[in-house]
């Protein structure tokens, strides 16, 4: 068994290795000055059993092609088999076609890595779990919430009601809430264009509560802080959110900072840069 990354998540790869007690593969990673990239596999892969941790995360498109170059070189080496890791799946977000002539660009993704021949994929908190159908080779769809929820049992906090911040995450919110033993509410977000997010209402009982915020993905931080500040206006005594994904894009450390929000729990699928390592967030493994 091998593993190989390239420079979206080396951290998470390390961690993953030296969970197993084995060494990283060596793979040099190297940009040349017109942009492309180039990637020498330093040791010999025929036969073995290769996973590639990578996560398409910012820099989105330098990561995909990282990804795909390892995969193509592996292949090429005669890997036995190739898993791609891809603990946060870039471009999920563009699952299915929400007006006419628009790409289906989650698909094109698959297409990708399975051309370059991955011949299993592990991902984690796929935004639309559909998208598992899109690959014609097997899928590990790993949730994130039994490593968020162990956290929030540790912590032992009283009169918890776990909030979903839209209609599409409640499957996600319940299975939470159940494994806390907590209440569940859901605020009712519209998105009137991208990066832009309404609340128009908050369905449950939060009054005097704990709430809990739980997300797949948090981008610029507009949908989990205007939830919590909506949280506190009906009742909740203190606010919580916690996500899978921190992609914390554009002003999301800045408001996330001035929020209401007590904690913020992440994990790592995506590494954070020091700008981003503030007092507020806490970071679990998913290692
Ligand atoms: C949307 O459906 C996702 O589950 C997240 O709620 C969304 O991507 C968060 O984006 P932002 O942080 O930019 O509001």
């Amino acid at each position: 068994l091998k593993i190989f990354c390239g420079n979206a998540n080396r951290e998470l790869a390390q961690e993953i290795a030296d969970y197993l007690g084995i060494s990283m593969g060596v793979a040099n990673v190297k940009t040349f000055m017109d942009g492309e990239i180039n990637i020498g596999i330093d040791e010999s892969v025929r036969g073995a059993d290769v996973f590639v941790v990578q996560p398409t995360c910012a820099p989105t498109n330098d990561s995909i092609m990282e990804l795909l170059i390892l995969i193509d070189a592996l292949r090429r080496a005669s890997a036995y088999r190739i898993t791609a890791v891809v603990p946060y799946y870039g471009y999920a977000r563009q699952e299915r076609k929400t007006k006419a002539r628009e790409p289906i660009t989650a698909k094109l993704m698959a297409n990708l890595i399975t051309t370059a021949g991955a011949d299993r994929l592990v991902a984690m908190d796929l935004h639309a779990p559909a998208i598992q159908g899109f690959f014609d080779i097997p899928v590990d769809h790993l949730p994130g919430v039994p490593i968020l929820a162990e956290y929030f049992m540790e912590k032992k906090l009283e009169d918890i009601c776990v909030v979903s911040p839209d209609i599409g995450g409640v499957g996600r919110a319940r299975n939470f809430a159940e494994r806390i033993g907590a209440s569940l509410a859901i605020v009712d977000k519209r998105r009137p264009e991208p990066n832009v997010s309404k609340i128009m209402h908050v369905i449950g009982d939060l009054q005097g509560k704990i709430a809990v915020l739980i997300d797949d993905i948090t981008d610029t931080g507009g949908t989990i802080t205007q939830a919590a500040a909506v949280l506190m206006e009906k009742g909740a005594k203190e606010v919580y959110a916690c996500c899978t994904h921190p992609v914390l894009s554009g002003p999301a450390i800045g408001i996330l900072e001035k929020s209401v929000i007590k904690e913020f729990v992440v994990t790592n699928t995506i590494p954070l840069t020091p700008e981003k390592k503030i007092d507020k967030i806490k970071v679990l493994s998913v290692a």
